[in-house]
């Protein structure tokens, strides 16, 4: 053990450990929630005629169908919605949603709403699938079981319904994977899914879930069913919201991404439970899916999902019927701008335009701009004039409108637990100013507001169209902040940084700089910083002293992204002007940016870890096969961590600026910024290894203590291998009938937990790797120099060399057990929950676990060393752990099964060459020896 050891397995612990802070921390400072609780009063009826003879699944889940208590009847009567529960989720999580539905559809008991009945519209039934809290994200034949099961509920459910009645579909996380599975189907007329992992497993240790992924980007990409995802953002801890975005699709069909933070009126990260119960989400999932039974084509639906569920794309302008407006008679305040609290009755103002200026906008608090408005929105209402003189007034012909959050002075946005109400809300106007002017080459603008009663305000003025651009790159600001100076009185400012990295692993600090002024506090429009990414907005106020997180889900690892997007950040002030900011500082947050990634790089660890321990393996056989004594697995990693870790260090330090595809090593493709994450990940992995050893030391030596006090000693008779020939027998039928593989393979780890723990301590250490032998450093190879023909090894070395050989073992087979026990984890619930009958399909190929089985078994017998390199072999076998290595620390984090099946390949090859000839025969070779002492 040397000191290097210790200290790399500190740093890797205390790594872990603050990188765990960083990343629990992330959500509140990056994206807080403001949701309000819902409340329903839920009853769930079970649909017994669904049954095995409909699918043999019946027996296993259950279909539920949702009734709101006292508020509507039970027989069927409106459009079937079908609710899709995630991972470990349960059918009653519609409740919110379906209760939603209910009450805006029956505002008081069995009433219909007028609003609703007079357009012929229809209720809502919504029946839940009740998967038992499964765990689909780990097992694909769970998640194809499911689809299986939901395929069969909607055309059980449409049997109940009229002819050509269609069905919508929502998923909840992997829920979602579910429903857009079952697509193309001419029966489904929509699918919603909410925080739904669309491009990329959360789980990746399981090729079967990548195959069905693969098969679902088919009709992500062309089902004309019109599909809409909701996405949490950073507050969703459990599915990265760079997973939620809908890949890009064929033209013609409805997609869209609508994360919450954009939403209007919700504008809130919403973690992911939080999805189905938010109330600002559910009302309007539960609106949009009541409005869907009115269209009748896909382009209908699609515009409907766009009505109800919007984010923040602007809406065209729609001038009022009066065209014109004769000002004549009116008395004019004319003014630059327009700052009106709590405005009443009508008025008219007019504002004449400065020559520099290039763009009017309009807020209106509360109120509408047609369009747009609230959705409960205040009488208050403006229109938008330009005008050559007073008796020349045009509606603005182009213009834009928007609905941005109410953020007051005095309540934090959003706020905790409650979040946005209905009627809260701010409509933007902003138009180009029209190039008519008068003939002294005025222009005026004239605001026509009505129905002011004394509620919200209104906010006008003219802005200049130029954005303030400053062209620093991410490395410009690794040390200090930049500051972006802009105009403290501009009602509008637009900030654009083209060269700044946007990137779901990196989060910026922007601090806003104020000049102290009195009146901040009672600003009308307190300043409100707009963050616009291609695929999400982000609302922040701005307060003084507090700095605010930018982060985006653009571009992101292992997740393929168009080109151009991983860079260019564009924000927008709006302020009324009281509180004087200045400028805005930006730097980079580096506790945000070390969360951001710990929690999309924690997946990388097991498969790294395999590639270490490989190699560790590879050094530790080439060392013995030179004719050295095999060296201890203490000593083996201690080489690993001086010889090769600074190699592995520095080459994935190089590879980070390869091009490589985004599904190679941490899904980077190159980008220079992120380079040292590679490395620093290697010495954390690395560390990681040395200290599981240490525990598995720390577990196996109570082990041998308990078997040394009870004296059992192994014996080598060949007795005991004609018992290990029935038990493997045994384990086959086993495996091949009722356990999955992954059961098995934990019973070869324990067993050869129990043969390491129970070895006979190995004669004293010939090899120190703190004194290398003579042979060892005048190359400087860091391994001794290989011979053709091992020299004959004496019986007791023979017996430690084997012991060190089954150490080795030990340790690549616990490493392996993280990539096998997901699915384990899925067979006891599945267990507990459907009993052993149920199909527990594509785990029973034992051939997965043969060769573990065979050398675990041979190395609780041997004598010898376990794995000596045979005359047959030209090229030492050791070499084929190489390709594995390579495999782990390349696709180890984006595609971990990979890492399984080739360490698989190799202990294969070890089995059959190595062990394969001792196996039966020449085994007495070595029990002989040792007998013989
Ligand atoms: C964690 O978050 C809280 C609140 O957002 C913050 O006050 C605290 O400083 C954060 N912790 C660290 C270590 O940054
Ligand atoms: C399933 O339900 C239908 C209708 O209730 C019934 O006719 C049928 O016998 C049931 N099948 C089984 C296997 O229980
Ligand atoms: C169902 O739809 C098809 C095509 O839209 C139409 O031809 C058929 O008449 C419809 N059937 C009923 C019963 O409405
Ligand atoms: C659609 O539903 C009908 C029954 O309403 C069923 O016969 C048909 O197979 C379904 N089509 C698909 C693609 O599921
Ligand atoms: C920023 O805005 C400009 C102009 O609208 C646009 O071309 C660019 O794509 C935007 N960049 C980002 C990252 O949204
Ligand atoms: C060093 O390597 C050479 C061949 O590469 C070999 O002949 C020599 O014996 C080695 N020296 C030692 C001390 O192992």
């Amino acid at each position: 053990m040397t000191r290097i050891s210790y200290a790399l397995s500190i740093v890797s612990i205390v790594s872990l450990f603050v990188v765990y802070k960083a990343a629990s921390n992330s959500s509140e400072s990056l994206s807080p929630q403001g949701c309000r609780m819902s409340y329903m009063s839920p009853s769930y009826l079970l649909q017994p005629d669904f049954n095995s003879s409909w699918t043999h699944l019946a027996n296993r889940y259950s279909l539920w169908l949702y009734r709101e208590v006292g508020w509507e009847h039970n027989e069927l009567r409106g459009v079937p919605v079908l609710f899709i529960p995630g991972n470990a989720g349960s059918s009653r999580q519609i409740r919110s949603i379906a209760s939603s539905a209910a009450r805006q559809y029956y505002p008081s008991p069995y009433t219909a709403s007028p609003e609703f009945s007079s357009r012929a519209l229809k209720p809502l039934d919504f029946y839940a699938v009740e998967y038992n809290e499964d765990l689909s994200a780990f097992h694909g034949p769970t998640l194809e079981a499911e689809t299986a099961y939901a395929s069969r509920a909607i055309t059980h459910i449409l049997s109940l319904y009229p002819a050509n009645t269609s069905i919508i579909v929502m998923g909840h996380s992997m829920g979602g994977i579910v429903a857009t599975a079952l697509l193309p189907s001419p029966n489904i007329s929509a699918v919603i899914t909410m925080s739904t992992p669309h491009t990329l497993p959360p789980a990746r240790f399981d090729r079967r879930i990548a195959v069905l992924y693969e098969r679902s980007r088919a009709a992500l990409l062309r089902a004309n069913t019109p599909i809409l995802s909701l996405c949490g953002g950073a507050t969703d801890m459990m599915v990265p919201s760079e997973a939620c975005i809908l890949p890009p699709s064929e033209e013609g069909v409805y997609r869209r991404t609508v994360f919450s933070s954009a939403l209007e009126g919700c504008w809130t990260g919403v973690g992911h439970q939080v999805m189905v119960w938010c109330h600002q989400v559910r009302w309007r999932v539960a609106r949009a899916a009541l409005e869907l039974g009115a269209a009748s084509s896909e382009p209908q639906r699609g515009n409907i999902l766009d009505r109800w569920v919007r984010d923040d794309r602007a809406l065209p302008y729609v001038p009022s019927a009066s065209e014109l407006l004769d000002l004549s008679d009116e008395t004019l305040p004319a003014q630059q701008t327009l700052s009106l609290q709590k405005p009443l009755g009508e008025r008219i103002y007019r504002l004449p335009a400065p020559t520099t200026a290039a763009k009017f906008v309009l807020f209106v608090s509360g109120g509408t701009i047609p369009p747009a408005s609230p959705q409960n929105s205040l009488p208050l209402s403006a229109s938008v004039y330009a005008c050559r003189d007073a008796q020349h007034c045009t509606a603005f012909e182009t213009g834009s409108l928007q609905l941005i959050p109410d953020t007051s002075t005095e309540k934090p946005f959003p706020a905790p637990h409650e979040g946005v109400d209905e009627s809260e809300g701010v409509v933007r106007f902003e138009g180009v100013l029209p190039s008519i002017q008068g003939q002294d080459g005025s222009l005026w603008v004239a605001v026509d507001l009505s129905g002011g009663d004394g509620r919200g305000w209104v906010l006008g003025g003219f802005v200049d169209a130029e954005p303030v651009v400053r062209e620093f790159t991410v490395h410009d600001i690794l040390y200090r902040e930049a500051a972006i100076s802009v105009d403290p009185k501009a009602l509008q400012t637009d900030v654009r940084l083209p060269h700044l990295l946007s990137n779901s692993l990196l989060v910026y600090r922007v601090t806003p700089e104020y000049s102290p002024s009195d009146t901040c506090s009672r600003a009308i429009l307190p300043p409100l910083l707009q963050h616009a990414s291609p695929s999400e907005t982000l609302y922040h106020p701005l307060t003084e002293g507090r700095p605010i997180h930018l982060h985006s889900h653009t571009a992101a690892p292992f997740v393929p992204h168009d080109a151009g997007v991983e860079r260019g950040i564009n924000l927008t002030l709006y302020t009324s002007g009281e509180c004087n900011v200045q400028a805005l500082r930006i730097g980079i947050d580096w506790w945000g940016t070390l969360g951001r990634m710990g929690a999309r790089y924690w997946a990388a660890v097991p498969g790294w870890a395999v590639g270490v321990v490989i190699w560790t393996t590879f050094i530790a056989w080439g060392i013995q096969e030179s004719g050295a004594p095999m060296p201890t697995v203490s000593e083996s990693l201690s080489i690993f961590t001086r010889k090769t870790l600074p190699w592995l260090v520095a080459a994935s330090f190089a590879v980070s600026f390869l091009p490589l595809p985004v599904d190679h090593l941490l899904g980077n493709s190159g980008e220079a910024f992120f380079s040292p994450v590679a490395p620093f990940l290697m010495l954390v992995v690395a560390g990681l290894v040395q200290v599981s050893w240490w525990l598995l030391c720390a577990l196996m030596w109570p082990v041998r203590l308990l078997g040394r006090i009870t004296g059992s000693r192994r014996k080598d008779d060949t007795g005991i291998r004609k018992n290990t020939l029935f038990s493997m027998f045994l384990i086959f039928v086993l495996v091949f009938v009722v356990i999955p593989w992954q059961v098995a393979f934990l019973g070869c780890w324990i067993i050869h937990f129990f043969t390491c723990a129970t070895h006979t301590p190995p004669p004293p250490t010939v090899f120190s790797a703190t004194t290398p032998p003579a042979s060892f450093s005048p190359n400087n190879t860091g391994y001794p120099p290989r011979s053709r023909s091992p020299p004959p090894v004496p019986p007791a070395q023979a017996l430690a060399d084997g012991q060190r050989h089954s150490a080795h073992l030990l340790l690549l087979m616990t490493w392996l057990l993280p990539l096998a026990a997901p699915v384990l984890a899925v067979w006891v619930r599945t267990l507990a929950t459907a009993g052993l009958t149920t199909p527990f399909d594509g785990d029973h190929s034992f051939w997965t676990v043969a060769p573990y089985l065979v050398l675990v078994d041979f190395a609780s017998w041997t004598r010898g060393p376990l794995l000596p390199r045979e005359s047959v072999e030209l090229v030492s076998i050791r070499w084929f752990w190489m390709p594995p290595a390579w495999v782990a620390f390349f696709w180890g984090a984006a595609r971990t099964y990979e890492v399984f099946d080739w360490v698989w390949v190799v202990a294969c090859l070890m089995v059959v060459i190595r062990v394969g000839p001792r196996y039966w025969g020449d085994a007495s070779w070595s029990s002989a020896s040792v007998r013989s002492r």
